[in-house]
């Protein structure tokens, strides 16, 4: 385990039997529907590698950036770094996210993507905090990985500024990592 973990929340194997079970539930609503699969970068790129490879079926990829957050906080003020780069007009879309936490980044990548003409936009978050969702928001995920309390969690994508996104489990920091 690495020094700056406290706690792991989530281990490898756990993760990876219920990116297997997702699969199947996006088999079950997808197959035959060539679905585009939009990674929210760069949180998701981990969930995203393990969860399309579950899928075993035609589909095709997007990328997508925003930037929310700084430390700890979500900031509140969504900005579009990246683009989807094809035409999304009439496709199903599933939006895959690290974490659903306040709801506003998904709640506006929902809406964004909707405006492209989109035939269906669905959320798949490998984290929920149910906890966290802004006073207003109530946005809920589509498909979800695993329910989590209200703690700041990093590994398997997430990031505390960056550091710690390359954990192959989730985890609990240490207090006196954040003073990095
Ligand atoms: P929301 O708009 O508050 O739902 O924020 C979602 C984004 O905030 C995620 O894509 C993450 O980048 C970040 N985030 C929220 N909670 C955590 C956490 O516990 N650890 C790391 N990043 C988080
Ligand atoms: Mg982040």
């Amino acid at each position: 385990m690495h020094q700056d973990i406290q706690e792991i929340l989530l281990t490898e194997q756990q993760i990876k039997t219920r990116i297997q079970e997702l699969g199947q539930d996006l088999l079950r609503d997808y197959q035959g529907k060539c679905p585009v699969f939009v990674c929210i970068l760069k949180g998701a790129v981990v969930f995203y590698a393990d969860m399309i490879r579950a899928f075993d079926d035609h589909c095709e990829m997007a990328f997508m950036q925003i930037s929310s957050y700084s430390g700890t906080q979500s900031t509140g003020n969504i900005v579009v770094r990246q683009d989807v780069s094809m035409d999304l007009t009439d496709r199903h879309v599933v939006i895959l996210e690290d974490i659903l936490d306040t709801g506003r980044s998904l709640q506006y990548v929902c809406d964004y993507l909707r405006n492209k003409g989109a035939a269906s936009v669905k959320i798949c978050t490998l984290l929920d905090k149910p906890e966290g969702r802004a006073p207003g928001v109530t946005l809920e995920a589509d498909y979800v990985g695993f329910r989590i309390p209200n703690a700041f969690v990093v590994g398997f994508g997430l990031d505390y500024d960056e550091y710690y996104r390359n954990l192959p489990y989730v985890g609990v920091l240490k207090p006196a990592a954040y003073t990095k």
